[in-house]
């Protein structure tokens, strides 16, 4: 096979090279398949932890959650729990969640706003540096015993396009050195103007990259969501390829897929995504084929009349869904309306477990005419205000977590394909070129796994 076999065109063939539209160059994965093994061992758990989880820069949260000095939220990760929050003088500061005293969690809530920690133990002060203010009756120590007053311990943080990344390595390279995606990409879709309007956590029957693989395809919604075939392009979906892992594919919207005999009418999906843009479905003149290009240009033109900055932003974007992989953990569903930050954490204990953790960010537009779009899959009574912060919501391992008939659909599959994974009858993936991201990613966690990272 030639090495650059490629089954499809760019989604827009005349992207310029330089653009962030742009096919990437194809990468040669090989054919070759990972062992199963991966999936389900406890020993690959383990070495995971210590290979990949306390080396890779790990998104925490979204920058837009700190706002003010002592603004503060957790990040948990396997065992460990990580405070992230802004100084006195608004800067990232990252701790392990822990009390140097005697090993107390510092930080028992979610997310909150302090101007300094307090450990319920002993009630030792921490600023929010990490110095230590203050030693309940320190008179009482043998000097030995505290040399220096001890500091919280540091984690590296950084921001990046409206995200915060840590890393528990003292010795990571900074995250422009792992940071795969081309500058501007995250930043034209305005992330920091965006607010936290739903955050779900559930935990599912399957190892963390059983979820990473099955978001990182369309190659399965013709039979897992048959119901997207009349607004998707599964098979026209562009993929992409970038360093380090991170990985995109552009899934065209208000675009039939192929497998659709009927390729000319306007059926109720694609009045649905006329309807959603803001255009009147009925009034409509044009057809399936048209749908697209009339919606980004309905979209533009309003977004310039309400000054939304989209201009950064090519036509493609205002409709499809660009799900960009950031390595190793998460997928981020980008649109300019608002953003699925999808992340897909370890369990501390069991590999056949993961926790899908989703944020849903939007955009507040202070404009009358302006609703959130349906399609975010919204519950009904959603504060959007951006006012609060949605709380986290947690769900239990075996309650369907209401997520939406896809990810409804995702969450029944991904244990039943956990199960088949696990069978002494499975020899690994075989995997076609339109799950490209999968050897992508797979590629890049061998990397670490084997310590060249
Ligand atoms: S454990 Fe924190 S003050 Fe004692
Ligand atoms: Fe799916």
């Amino acid at each position: 096979m030639a090495a650059k076999f490629e089954y499809t065109a760019p989604v827009n063939p005349e992207a310029p090279d330089d653009s962030l539209e742009a096919k990437t160059p194809y990468i040669d994965h090989g054919t070759g398949r990972v062992d199963a093994e991966r999936y389900y061992s406890k020993e690959w758990m383990d070495r995971e932890w210590e290979q990949l989880w306390t080396k890779a820069w790990l998104i925490a949260g979204p920058r837009c959650d700190l706002e003010e000095p002592g603004d503060y939220f957790t990040f948990e990760i396997g065992r460990e729990s990580i405070i992230v929050t802004l100084n006195d003088d608004n800067e990232l500061r990252a701790f392990y969640n822990v009390c140097p005293h005697r090993g107390n969690r510092l930080v028992l809530n979610e997310s909150g706003s302090t101007p300094r920690f307090t450990c319920a133990f002993h009630s030792w002060c921490f600023d929010l540096d990490g110095h230590c203010e203050r030693i309940t009756d320190e008179e009482t120590f043998r000097p030995g015993a505290i040399p220096a007053r001890p500091k919280l311990k540091t984690v590296h943080v950084e921001e990046k396009g409206g995200l915060i990344f840590i890393n528990m390595d003292e010795n990571a390279p900074p995250l422009a050195e792992r940071f795969g995606l081309p500058d501007g990409y995250l930043e034209g879709y305005q992330l920091d103007k965006m607010k936290v309007v739903r955050h779900v956590v559930s935990e599912w029957g399957a190892n963390w990259k059983t979820g990473v693989d099955a978001f990182y395809e369309v190659y399965h919604l013709h039979a897992v969501h048959p119901q997207t075939s009349t607004v998707m392009d599964d098979y026209g979906t562009q993929i992409d390829v970038y360093p380090h892992g991170f990985s995109r594919m552009i899934v065209p919207l208000a675009k039939k897929s192929p497998r659709e005999d009927d390729q000319a009418s306007v059926d109720p999906g694609l009045a649905y995504m006329l309807s959603e843009a803001g255009m009147d479905p009925e009034a409509y003149s044009g057809d399936a084929v048209t749908v697209r290009q009339d919606i980004q240009q309905f979209k533009r033109r309003r977004a310039d009349e309400l000054g939304l900055g989209w201009d950064k932003l090519v036509d493609g974007q205002l409709t499809d869904s660009w799900a960009t992989g950031v390595f190793p953990n998460v997928q981020i569903g980008l649109h300019p309306e608002g953003a699925f930050l999808m992340r897909f954490m370890p369990h501390p204990t069991d590999p056949e477990r993961f926790y899908y953790d989703t944020i849903t960010l939007y955009r507040p537009v202070d404009d009358e005419s302006w609703k959130v779009p349906d399609w975010m899959g919204l519950p009904e009574g959603t504060d959007v205000s951006g006012d609060v912060r949605a709380e986290r919501e947690f769900v239990p391992f075996g309650v369907q977590p209401d997520l939406g008939l896809v990810l409804d659909q995702d969450s029944e599959l991904l244990p039943v394909v956990q199960k088949g994974i696990r069978s002494r009858g499975f020899e690994g993936p075989l995997w076609s070129e339109q799950e490209l991201r999968l050897r992508h990613f797979h590629a890049e966690l061998d990397l670490y796994m084997d310590g060249k990272k």
